[in-house]
């Protein structure tokens, strides 16, 4: 039996790589990118392959990412920029937002290598 077309676009955290994918039809379609500090997990980037740009999917994808960080009972600091503009879009996320500061720039930078 074939897949039905159009399934639900499917999000999951990759914790050993640090990221929360999205997938449609089983394909990967795009990622958001963090790492942790302490209980707060700094998001740096998102991206969308671009066969799949502009249906909403980075929206789904953080919508997804960021509720799971409640669950998780940590913290986000949205060093990306399209998470901080999905933030200022999605106020219901404010109580588990930190500000991004040089510290944690300095930090991340650190982390990764950059
Ligand atoms: C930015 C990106 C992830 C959006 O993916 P998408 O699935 O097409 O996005 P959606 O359809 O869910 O949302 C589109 C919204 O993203 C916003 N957006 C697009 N590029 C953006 C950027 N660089 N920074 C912040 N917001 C951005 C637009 O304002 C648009 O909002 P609108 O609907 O109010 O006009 C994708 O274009 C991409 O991978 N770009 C290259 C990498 C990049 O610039 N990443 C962001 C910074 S890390």
């Amino acid at each position: 039996m074939s897949r039905p077309a159009n399934a639900a676009p499917v999000v999951r955290n990759v914790d050993a790589r640090h990221r929360y994918e999205i997938l449609v039809d089983g394909e990967r379609a795009g990622l958001t990118a963090y790492r942790d500090r302490g209980d707060q997990r700094v998001f740096f980037h998102t991206e969308i392959d671009d066969a799949y740009a502009g249906q909403g999917l980075a929206s789904i994808l953080v919508e997804q990412a960021l509720t799971d960080v409640r669950a998780a009972g940590l913290r986000i600091v949205p060093v990306c920029p399209y998470v901080a503009g999905f933030l200022t879009r999605h106020q219901e996320f404010a109580d588990i937002t930190d500000p991004v500061t040089e510290e944690i720039t300095t930090w991340l930078d650190a982390r990764l290598g950059r």
